[in-house]
Order: structure tokens, then C-alpha cells, then sequence
């Protein structure tokens, strides 16, 4: 098979790149969609998970990030910034580091998960954790890319980062052949929806595709747009959907209703049961984020808005990898303690093998 290019090659046609765009890439995108085998046992459908967890930096952001670096590049920035819940920062911070531009990231204090911050400490970017939550984030790194023209914003307001992301739903179509019946998937600052419905339209209107209803979750400590109102203290164990004013609102709105979908709100417990559950059971690991679309889904299934005999696809956002410390948390049972000594390791194994 041939080597995958990266999402600026492969879908130029569909993207806004020209002969004076960098040909950046990490080889983002041509992520797994896996068929989820029990659970499309278990209610009858044909249930995919579009895993972007197998990204470059383990999130869907690399696909936005890629568009979004290599126009700041193109249009002659010599620094990105941005505001993250983690993942956005990781990303910005490969790409930029792979383009030769610097990368500021402002966070909200102790609020990122473990892995997301090693990254970026790791690609190079310097780091500022203020004391506040993303959405203050976001406005002070919305306000200093107005102000200085060599700084390039690259949060998804950077309307190159839906174009980049909106690449996942033509994926999924190539995959199955056709558009799902229904997509899930979780909804934070409502960059992502939008892009999938853009995707989507996209693809309906050149290939007769057919058009997803479009089920989005919040977090229901942080469910702004299902509230209908900016949630000040945003809370919840899914820390990269930490967000109480989602700045592509309108967009969201708009893919909910001209798909005929609805956002509702998932419960950190529902996450945190959805979360272990399809790692344990269909052995696919996405942070806890990922997982308001597994538990909405889940909630989809059993009470009817998602029929028996529907095609579904969940978008799992982020590899689970990125926040060790709840899965950790999570877990009850702690590795077993024994000597060093065969018998006693098979006798062990006896114990839980058992009927
Ligand atoms: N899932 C994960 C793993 C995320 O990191 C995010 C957003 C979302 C879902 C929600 O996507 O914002 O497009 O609705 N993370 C951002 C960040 C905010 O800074 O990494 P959205």
C-alpha cells in the first residue's frame, strides 16, 4: 500500500493550500475506524469507533494543527499561540516545532492531563499556566494575535483548523462507502462538530454521500450549549472538554439542527463507565473526553434515538495514553505483589481463571 502523505497531499482538492504552502506534515490522518464487535452484538447495528487517538500526537487536533501551522508559515508568522485543555497545545507544539516557528501556550492551572503537558514541554513550547479556565485562556490569546501580527492564533476559531478536521468524515465515508446513519461525538469549544458537518456536506454534495444525524455530548459540568448559557465554573473529570463558552456555538447549533441530531449532556460518571468499559471490553483505549461520545452513544442505544439496525460511527478524540493519572484513579486493582517464583505466579493465574 502506498506510504500516506499527510493530509495536505491527500486532499489538497478540499483544502485551501496553494503552490506557496508548506507541504507540512506529520502524516496525520488515515486513522482506524474499528468496528466495535460487542457492542454491535449487544444492540444490533454496525457501531464503528473513528479512532484519533492513532494520530501523530494522539488527537484529532493534528489534523486542524497541520492546516493551521502551515498557513501561519505561509503567511509569514514567526510564532503560534493558542489556549488548550492540553491537546491543542501538544499538537501546536509539534507542528510548529517541525515548521521553525515558536509556540506559546496558555493553560488552565493543574487542569491538564499528564501526558498533554509532557508533550508540549517536550516539542518545545513555552508554557504559560494561568489561574483560570480555558475560556479566559482563549480570550487573552484571541486578544494578543489581534494585537500583534507576527502571531498566528491557532485555536479553531483559525478557520484553516476546520478545514483540516473536517478531512476525519471523509475518511469515514471513503471507509464505509456511505455516510453513517448517526455520528457521536464529544463537544468542548465546538470546533470539532463543526468540522465534521462541514466534512460531511462536503462530501454529500460531490459524491452523493448521504449526511449523518449529528448526536454531539458535553459534559454536563460543563454543558453550555445544551443549557443554553455560559457556564462561569466549568467542571469535570473530562478536562479536555473543561469549557462553560464554546466559541463555535452558532456552528454547533447549526450542525445539530440541519443534521435533525441534538447535543445533550453526559455525567462524569457515564464517562468514567464508558471509559473503562470499551477498553476492557473492545480493547480501545481513549481518554476520558473521547468518552462522553461512547456514553451518549451508549444512552442513544438504550433509549431508542439511535434505532436498532443503524449504522454508527463514535469519534474517539484522543488516545487514552494522554491522562494516565485517571485511568489510574479509575482502577481499583493494583498490580498483584508475589515473590519471585513460577509456581506461585501459575498459582495465581489458577485463582482468577477459574470458573
Ligand atoms: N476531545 C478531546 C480529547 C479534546 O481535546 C477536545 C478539545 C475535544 C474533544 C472537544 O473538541 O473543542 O472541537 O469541541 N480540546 C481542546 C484543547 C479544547 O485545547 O485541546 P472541540
Amino acid at each position: 500500500m502506498a506510504n500516506w502523505q499527510g493530509l495536505i497531499k491527500e486532499y489538497a482538492e478540499y483544502l485551501p493550500v496553494g503552490e506557496e504552502t508548506p507541504r507540512l506534515t506529520l502524516h496525520e490522518g488515515d486513522t482506524p475506524l474499528i468496528r466495535l464487535d460487542t457492542l454491535s452484538e449487544k444492540y444490533g447495528s454496525e457501531i464503528y469507533a473513528k479512532y484519533e487517538g492513532a494520530n501523530p500526537t494522539g488527537s484529532f487536533k493534528d489534523r486542524g494543527m497541520v492546516m493551521a501551522v502551515a498557513k501561519a508559515k505561509e503567511e509569514g508568522a514567526h510564532t503560534v499561540i493558542c489556549a488548550s485543555t492540553g491537546n491543542t497545545s501538544a499538537s501546536a507544539a509539534a507542528y510548529a516545532s517541525r515548521a521553525g516557528l515558536n509556540t506559546v501556550v496558555v493553560i488552565p492551572e493543574g487542569k491538564i492531563a499528564l501526558g498533554k503537558l509532557a508533550q508540549a514541554m517536550m516539542y518545545g513550547a513555552k508554557i504559560v499556566s494561568i489561574e483560570g479556565n480555558f475560556d479566559e485562556a482563549l480570550k487573552i490569546v484571541r486578544k494578543i494575535a489581534e494585537e500583534k501580527k507576527e502571531i498566528a492564533l491557532v485555536n479553531s476559531v483559525n478557520p484553516y483548523r476546520l478545514e483540516g478536521q473536517k478531512s476525519a468524515a471523509f475518511e469515514i465515508v471513503d471507509a464505509l462507502g456511505k455516510a453513517p446513519d448517526y455520528l457521536t461525538i464529544p463537544v468542548g469549544n465546538a470546533g470539532n462538530i463543526s468540522a465534521y458537518w462541514k466534512g460531511f456536506r462536503e462530501y454529500n454534495e460531490k459524491k452523493g454521500s448521504k449526511l449523518p444525524k449529528i448526536y454531539g455530548f458535553e459534559a454536563e459540568g460543563a454543558a453550555a450549549i445544551v443549557n443554553d448559557e455560559v457556564i462561569e465554573q466549568p467542571e469535570t473529570v473530562a478536562t479536555a472538554i473543561r469549557i462553560g463558552n464554546p466559541a463555535s456555538w452558532d456552528l454547533a447549533t447549526a450542525a445539530r439542527d440541519e443534521s435533525g441530531g441534538m447535543i445533550e449532556a453526559v455525567s462524569d460518571d457515564e464517562i468514567l463507565d464508558a471509559y473503562e468499559y470499551l477498553a476492557a471490553t473492545e480493547g480501545v483505549f481513549a481518554e476520558p473526553g473521547s468518552n462522553a461520545s461512547v456514553a451518549g452513544m451508549l444512552r442513544s442505544l438504550e433509549n431508542g434515538k439511535i434505532e436498532k439496525g443503524s449504522t454508527v460511527v463514535t469519534v474517539l478524540t484522543g488516545n487514552g495514553l494522554k491522562d494516565p493519572q485517571t485511568a489510574i484513579d479509575r482502577i481499583t486493582q493494583k498490580p498483584k505483589v508475589l515473590p519471585n517464583d513460577e509456581d506461585q505466579i501459575i498459582d495465581y493465574i489458577g485463582s482468577i481463571t477459574e470458573d
